[in-house]
């Protein structure tokens, strides 16, 4: 299938912004919620979270500074409006995953929660990360993709030609094995809600 480019995907999400929240909700509800609070709960020192998105994840958070970046100005300009009605320490910047504007070994926790699907390049994305968190760092992500029940794969296959074209977002990506590709060490995976999602730590 015909990839969409980061440029087209980030336009596609400046026009979905304003009813992210609304529909991301229900899925929070349903439980990936539960998962983004599991995940976050211990994050300590200078985290950057990428594709930040409108800020689902900020109430999950403890009080630690944080580096945000997405490429959609106006999911961004949205995480800016969350951010001052939280009073959250963050800096929030317009950026491509795939490149991004910091140095090696910047950052001792590196963030993504249901980016990597939506990223053209996800492994390069996934080698970004690597790149700035330090060596001791940790690399912590919650993605839905492939599920490794059957019956459900099935129907994943059937619904990706046209969620694909219409959100830029891939549902048969298998994280576990990108993340290998990547060069990175998992430490964790574990597959939640009908084996859909993924909760990963991963190291350099
Ligand atoms: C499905 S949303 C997830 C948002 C948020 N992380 C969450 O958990 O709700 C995907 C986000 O990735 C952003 N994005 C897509 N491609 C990107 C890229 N190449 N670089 C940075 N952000 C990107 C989109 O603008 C969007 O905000």
């Amino acid at each position: 299938m015909r990839c969409i480019s980061s440029e087209h995907i980030a336009r596609k999400y400046n026009f979905f912004a304003p009813w992210y929240d609304f529909w991301t909700g229900f899925l929070d509800v349903l439980g990936v919620g539960r998962l983004r609070r599991q995940m976050l709960k211990n994050v300590y020192g200078r985290v950057l979270e990428i594709g930040i998105g409108t800020g689902r994840n900020f109430r999950y958070y403890p009080p630690v500074f944080i580096t945000g970046i997405d490429y959609s100005r106006e999911m961004i300009a949205l995480a800016k409006l969350k951010a001052q009605k939280q009073g959250m320490n963050i800096a929030l910047r317009r950026m491509n995953a795939e490149r991004l504007h910091f140095k090696k070994d910047e950052f001792d926790i590196v963030v993504d929660t249901l980016g990597l699907c939506t990223y053209p390049n996800p492994v390069k994305a996934l080698k970004e990360m690597r790149r700035v968190v330090k060596k001791n760092g940790l690399i912590l992500l919650l993605e839905h993709g492939i599920s490794h029940w059957k019956i459900v794969q099935r129907l994943q296959k059937k619904m990706e030609k046209k969620h694909y074209g219409q959100l830029g977002c891939s549902l048969l990506r298998n994280h576990e094995e990108l993340v290998k590709k990547a060069g990175l060490r998992i430490v964790k995976c574990e597959r939640k809600l009908f084996g859909i999602f993924y909760l990963i730590e991963a190291r350099k």
